[in-house]
């Protein structure tokens, strides 16, 4: 993998060493060159005009889709595009029919983006069942926690694939067969593992797979929401997601089309196009690997400094490339701030929207947390390690 090309790319590594990956991604020149050719060759609506500049917006928006689609091998699947991964889960959460007494299972270990969602159904007499790693808090879910958790009454299951916090994988190849043996939906929150890991939902066996494309080199204001039928509810209304309106009702399209009312963001399209065109240019097992040596230079790094605590799997165990940290003695926003202002890294600190899974561990104030992609180098994991052996020394 040539690191030194894809950073020549990215201008904004020769200025800091951006270790937030698990928050937003940074996008190469070819991701700001397709939105910007948009922007300046073929701006105009798509799916409403026959004039050139629609056909060719539209053509190319269309085949974003058909690549994204191809990326997770969701082919017979629909790919909605939206705005990040938290509208995609709320689509399914909108777009389901539950009734009273019905239960979802969600986990301590997810994102406040796979629970709020759930949480207010319960208003609606759903029993939405928060539960937690039964061994080890820091080794994540298994597929015990779930096998045991589930019941008759089960409508959905739905786990993140990795978590943000520990960096831990969960096993959801399993989890979607106990799901699947329940006649339970299974829905997997892939933020943190489609920009990382080769993602193949038939593979997997989801119904829904839910990913930010701000995370995988794209643009910000751009997810995907992935359904293996599109038999959803449609969460909005209106202009280019019907076949037929007349005065006295509608009739919705198929596919994507049908869950993208309004005029989308086509740029954010575009750009995300060139982003899953980057990934794949590169390999995901490639980035993987990179990623996968990196992570065990920082844990084993880190975890030799006195005084500081890795809060997730430690190294050689299965895991992506993100990991918590704590320095005794410190407050992690102050870590955060000390590592922007005296060294220029960027890492994020807090509870990282997992509030749940903060006091489950015991940890108010949060954590601080480094976050890696295919552009980090190990030079820049060694500056990370040395700062905060300078940072232990003058506590
Ligand atoms: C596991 C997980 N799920 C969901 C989200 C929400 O993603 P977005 O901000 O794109 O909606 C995040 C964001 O950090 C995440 O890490």
């Amino acid at each position: 993998m040539n690191t030194d090309r894809i950073r020549q790319e990215i201008p904004l590594t020769q200025e800091v060493i951006y270790l937030d990956n698990a928050s937003t991604s940074l996008s190469p020149q070819p991701v700001i060159d397709a939105m910007l050719e948009y922007e300046t060759h073929y701006r105009a609506n798509v799916g409403r005009g026959v004039h050139r500049l629609s056909q060719i917006a539209g053509q190319l928006y269309w085949d974003s889709h058909e690549t994204v689609n191809r990326f997770i091998g969701g082919e017979g699947g629909t790919s909605v595009f939206v705005r990040n991964c938290t509208e995609a889960i709320n689509m399914v959460s909108h777009g389901l029919t539950f009734r009273p007494g019905d239960e979802i299972i969600t986990t301590v270990t997810d994102h406040h983006s796979n629970l709020l969602p759930w949480y207010v159904l319960r208003e609606k007499g759903i029993n939405v069942n928060v539960i937690s790693p039964a061994a080890n808090p820091m080794a994540g879910i298994t597929a015990e926690d779930i096998s045991s958790a589930i019941t008759k009454n089960t409508r959905l299951v739905a786990v993140s694939h990795a978590s943000n916090v520990l960096g831990t994988i969960h096993p959801v190849k399993e989890i979607a067969k106990i799901a699947h043996d329940h006649d339970t939906l299974f829905l997997v929150d892939g933020a943190q593992s489609v920009p990382h890991l080769k993602t193949d939902v038939r593979d997997i066996g989801c119904d829904y797979l839910c990913f930010s494309g701000h995370k995988m080199l794209g643009p910000t204001g751009t997810g995907v929401l992935w359904m293996a039928e599109d038999s959803l509810e449609p969460l909005l209304l209106g202009g280019g997601m019907i076949d037929e309106v007349t005065t006295d009702g509608y009739q919705v399209s198929s596919g994507y089309s049908k869950y993208e009312a309004g005029t989308p963001n086509v740029a954010g399209a575009l750009g995300l196009r060139a982003a899953v065109k980057y990934l794949n240019s590169i390999g995901m097992s490639d980035i993987e690997a990179h990623e996968y040596v990196l992570t065990g230079q920082l844990l084993s790094g880190l975890s030799g400094i006195e005084g500081v605590s890795i809060i997730g799997p430690p190294e050689g165990e299965n895991r992506i490339g993100v990991v918590s940290f704590m320095i005794e003695g410190l407050h992690p926003h102050e870590v955060a701030h000390i590592l922007d202002d005296q060294y220029s890294i960027i890492v994020r600190s807090g509870h990282h929207c997992c509030m749940p899974l903060m006091q489950h561990l015991g940890l108010p104030d949060g954590t601080v947390r480094a976050s890696l992609y295919l552009y980090n180098t190990k030079e820049e994991i060694q500056t990370l390690i040395e700062s905060v052996k300078e940072i232990v020394e003058g506590v």
